[in-house]
């Protein structure tokens, strides 16, 4: 195929090699631990540190979002907890945004303070907001875009240039987007992650994560964190991840088509107040998004126009969309993060009360539309 290979065709073929293995259509699944070196210098030892399926798929993750390099980890909190402790030393400073995915402030907050490493939150990292904060000892943003919850949209390349002229390094989860809709590297980031559990598994049966980046730091992050912490994937992992890429860009189309109906349903809805998606003309970070981002996936949030009482019972009338924590899957998924008790947990990730989560999944459109419609007309009723 001609250079450069279209997404599509990085999905569907870069590095299956049908000569290496007896044309199989299908790359097999070295579902193996140990490699012996009898016979044969073949460069394998053990699937801690790498595995000939395991590479075919870090070599089509690279090459979809443009990176010199790509490393698979056991989660997507395997990924962003391993990176950030091969960035921080004793006595640096991060610079990480408040609604980024709670848990990574979690991590940062106990495990990295238990190490000297000091962070700061921002809620819009505004390069004011950055200004105001930066320490002479500021050695990493963290950011997602759009973040979760509330789908904030940040001026990517602007982000990078300040992190730069700094010495930090700029790292961001780019889970939302998939490598399809948004290639931080070519906006300036030295590190992009996702958590493969969502669209890029995109069936809901695996765990996985990925981080992108330059070849010597993701050599030293394969050597040191990834295979001193054990946080590897593992094969058949991985042989799933390599089967859910073949479909990745038209399931992609499909929740992004879907998802600009439901959040114009949404959006028109007199029982809904607002809606959190960037793929809307209204939304607030929907201008940055354009000069950043090439599509728009599936997971959105909105506040219905009631007491949290009312929202309860319109998330438990829904028939179609299953709760549950999760998304990126076949599956729409609906949570509820602005019912959280924890008032103060809310306001630090500025959550909404009463603020709905969706993940729109691959079912008909005109179906997911039916089941919010009848579900908001039970809301008060
Ligand atoms: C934005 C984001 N990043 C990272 C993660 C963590 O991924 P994993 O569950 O694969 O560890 C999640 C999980 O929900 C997430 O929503």
């Amino acid at each position: 195929m001609k250079e450069p290979l279209r997404p599509a065709d990085i999905c569907a073929h870069l590095g299956d090699d049908y000569d290496r293995y007896l044309g199989a259509i299908v790359p097999p699944l070295f579902q193996n631990s140990l490699f012996t070196r009898k016979r044969e210098s073949h460069g394998y030892s053990y699937t801690r540190i790498n595995n000939p399926t395991i590479e075919i798929l870090e070599k089509k993750l690279a090459a979809l979002e443009h990176a010199p390099a790509a490393r698979v980890f056991a989660s997507g909190m395997a990924a962003i907890t391993a990176t950030l402790s091969s960035l921080l030393h004793s006595g640096d400073h991060v610079l990480a945004l408040r609604s980024a995915y709670y848990p990574v402030s979690a991590f940062l907050n106990t495990e990295m303070k238990k190490y000297g490493v000091e962070v700061t939150y921002l809620e819009h990292f505004t390069l004011e907001e950055i200004e105001k904060n930066l320490q002479p000892n500021t050695k990493v943003f963290y950011l997602e875009s759009p973040s979760s919850n509330i789908f904030r949209v940040l001026p990517l390349r602007d982000i990078a240039k300040r992190a730069h002229a700094c010495g930090a390094a700029a790292v961001i989860d780019n889970t939302w987007s998939t490598p399809l809709y948004q290639k931080p590297l070519d906006l300036g980031f030295d590190y992009s992650i996702h958590s493969a559990t969502k669209y890029l598994g995109g069936h809901s049966d695996i765990l996985g994560g990925v981080v992108l980046g330059g070849a010597e730091q993701l050599e030293s992050l394969r050597n040191n964190q990834r295979s001193c912490w054990g946080a590897c994937m593992d094969p058949f992992s991985a042989w799933l991840l390599i089967r859910s890429l073949r479909t990745l860009e038209v399931r992609m189309a499909r929740h992004s088509a879907s998802a600009a109906r439901v959040a114009q349903f949404l959006e028109q809805h007199p029982r809904v107040r607002k809606v959190y998606y960037p793929g809307l003309k209204s939304d607030e970070g929907h201008a940055q998004a354009e000069t950043q981002m090439t599509g728009y996936s599936g997971l959105m949030s909105f506040v219905p126009d009631e007491d949290n009482e009312a929202i309860f019972k319109m998330v438990k009338s829904l028939d179609v969309f299953e709760e549950g924590p999760s998304w990126g899957g076949f599956e729409s998924v609906v949570n509820t993060p602005g019912l959280n008790s924890n008032l103060e947990m809310l306001q630090f990730e500025g959550i909404p009360q009463g603020l709905v989560r969706i993940s729109v999944g691959l079912e008909d459109a005109d179906t997911l539309i039916e089941d919010l419609d009848q579900a908001l007309s039970a809301m008060s009723g």
